[in-house]
C-alpha cells in the first residue's frame, strides 16, 4: 500500500491538522505492514502558484520549451506521478480565511491536468485517479461542520470527485481557537473519529 501524505498548514510545528493526518497515517501503517509513505509538506516546501508562466509552459510543445518551462512542467509531472502511485491519500487541511490554504490550492492546481488526471468526454469530464481512498484531517478555529459556512468540505469533495476520488473520509477538529476546554474537546473528538474510522474498517 502506497500512502501519500500532504500537509498544508503554514506551521511546521504545533499544527493540529498535520498531527491528525500523521495519526491517520500511523493507523494505516499499523493495519498494513507493507506500506510505503511519501510525505509532502507544503508549509516547509511551498509550491508556486498557477500563473501565466506556468500555463505557458504547459501549453508549449515539449520540444519547444525553454529550460525554465521544462523544469516547471517536470515539477508538476512529479507531483502527478506521486499521486498516481498512491493507493491512499491523506491530507492535513487547516481552515484559513474560510477556505483551504493557498498552499493546498497550489498543489491541486499542479495535479489537475486535462488528459492526465481527468479527461473531457462527450458525456462530461471523467476523473482518471480512480481506486484511491482519501482521508482528510480538518483543523478549524471555529465551528462549521454541516453548515453552509463550510466551504472546505464541498470544495474538496467536488475537486477530488472530479479527479476520480470519491471514497473520502473527513476528520473534524473544530473550535480550536475557542478556549482551552474547547480545544481539548475538539482534539479528543477528532481522535475518536479516527478511532471509529479504523475500528469500523476492522469490523468490516
Ligand atoms: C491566517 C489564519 C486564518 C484563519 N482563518 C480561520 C477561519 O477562517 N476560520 C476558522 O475557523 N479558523 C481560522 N483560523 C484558525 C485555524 O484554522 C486553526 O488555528 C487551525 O488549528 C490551524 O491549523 P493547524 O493547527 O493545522 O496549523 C485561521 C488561522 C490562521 C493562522
Amino acid at each position: 500500500m502506497n500512502i501519500l501524505q500532504i500537509n498544508s498548514s503554514a506551521r511546521t510545528a504545533g499544527s493540529h491538522s498535520t498531527r491528525l493526518a500523521t495519526d491517520i497515517v500511523g493507523r494505516l501503517q499499523g493495519s498494513n505492514g507493507k506500506s510505503a509513505l511519501t510525505l509532502r509538506d507544503l508549509g516547509k516546501a511551498p509550491l508556486p502558484a498557477l500563473d501565466e508562466a506556468a500555463l505557458g509552459a504547459l501549453f508549449t510543445p515539449a520540444d519547444q520549451r525553454t529550460p525554465a518551462q521544462a523544469a516547471r512542467v517536470a515539477q508538476d509531472n512529479a507531483l502527478i506521478a506521486e499521486l498516481q502511485a498512491a493507493d491512499v491519500l491523506v491530507l492535513g487541511v487547516p481552515m484559513y480565511n474560510f477556505g483551504v490554504p493557498a498552499a493546498l490550492k497550489n498543489w491541486i492546481d499542479a495535479i489537475a491536468r486535462a488528459g492526465v488526471t481527468f479527461k473531457y468526454t462527450d458525456k462530461g469530464p471523467v476523473g482518471l485517479l480512480t481506486g484511491k481512498k482519501v482521508y482528510i484531517a480538518l483543523a478549524r478555529g471555529g465551528l462549521y461542520r454541516d453548515t453552509p459556512a463550510d466551504t472546505q468540505v464541498p470544495y474538496l469533495r467536488s475537486v477530488l470527485s472530479f479527479l476520480g476520488m470519491t471514497d473520502v473520509q473527513f476528520v473534524y477538529a473544530e473550535g480550536l481557537t475557542m478556549g482551552p476546554d474547547a480545544e481539548k474537546k475538539a482534539l479528543a473528538g477528532a481522535g475518536q473519529q479516527i478511532e471509529a474510522l479504523f475500528n469500523a474498517a476492522v469490523v468490516a
